[in-house]
């Protein structure tokens, strides 16, 4: 399975903090935004990775990730000219995606909660048809929201919806086979003049090949997506590794556990870093061989 990453969008919402710099770079505590959602796909078990941005952006996260060699990673890059929709991913990535499954994530959404990778690794073994999420959240309507039946399948998809009909919001994060770039390119503009994912998820909801999985409240899904929020995805990426002595998002460390590098190769990502507490803690985790039952 391929992953894309879209670190898009004109972060109009975060004004003035994105006036002149992408919303996914900004901090998430002691990182940069795009660390948490890249998480999600190096957990996922995915190695080659497109990182879609602005043309105004896209050099700033090329400069922060490189290639992905550093991290046993492969990662390229592409532009969205235009804030045109999430679809239009795999529209721009259909040469990378070649004849591959694909996993999108989206540029501000971050995930936390235990046996998380497990699902993920799940998700990204699909070979045919559609994997999303139903997160349940208090308010539903600034997402995609997913009604399900008892037997979870679903039965409605609605982007934005004014009065939602479950709780179950649809986060950033989806796994598609290789049908999607079809699917993408034959998706008319929404209202808004976006091509939507919802339209995607419709789509394969009613050829009947759509899977929902319902993590439960054991997983937190954040959003980023107001200035209070982001400060309260802050807040809780220190309260947990604070408490844990465990970080959150930490590539490097994933890196590192998943065997893509060396010990000798953490020790060197960490040099530069090393007047910092997440330096330090690569340094820690390169000793922390026999520690490795600690579950990512
Ligand atoms: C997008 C999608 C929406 C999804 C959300 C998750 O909305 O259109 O379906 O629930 O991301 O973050 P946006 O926040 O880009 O408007």
């Amino acid at each position: 399975m391929k992953g894309i990453l879209l670190a898009g969008g004109s972060g109009t919402r975060m004004y003035p903090l994105t006036k002149s710099v992408s919303k996914q770079i900004l901090p998430v505590y002691d990182k940069p935004m795009i660390y948490y959602p890249l998480s999600v796909l190096m957990l996922a078990g995915i190695r080659e990775i497109l990182i879609i941005s602005t043309p105004r952006d896209v050099d700033l996260f090329k400069e922060l990730l490189g290639d992905g060699s550093k991290l046993g990673m492969c990662f390229e890059y592409a532009v969205q000219k235009y804030p045109n929709g999430l679809a239009e991913a795999f529209i721009i990535g259909e040469e990378f995606i070649g004849d591959s499954p694909v996993s999108l994530v989206l540029g501000d959404n971050i995930f936390y909660g235990s046996n998380w990778s497990d699902v993920l690794k799940d998700a990204a073994s699909l070979t045919n048809g559609g994997v999303i999420f139903g997160c349940y959240v208090n308010d539903p309507r600034a997402y995609g929201v997913v009604e399900v039946n008892e037997q979870k399948n679903a039965i409605s998809i609605e982007e934005k919806p004014e009065n939602p009909k479950s709780s179950y919001a649809i986060p950033g994060l989806y796994f598609f086979d290789n049908k999607v770039v079809k699917i993408a390119k034959s998706v008319k503009p929404s209202a808004r003049g976006e091509v939507e994912i919802t339209s995607i998820i419709k789509e394969y909801m009613r050829r009947d090949e759509l899977k929902v999985e319902l993590p439960g409240r054991g997983l937190a899904w954040l959003d980023t997506g107001t200035h209070e929020s982001l400060l309260k995805a802050s807040n809780f990426v220190e309260a947990i590794q604070k408490r844990q002595g465990l970080y959150i998002a930490c590539i490097e460390e994933i890196a590192f556990r998943s065997g893509y590098i060396t010990k000798q190769q953490l020790i060197e990502l960490a040099q530069p870093l090393l007047k910092t507490e997440y330096g330090k803690y690569l340094v820690e985790v390169s000793h922390s061989i026999n520690n490795a039952h600690v579950t990512m």
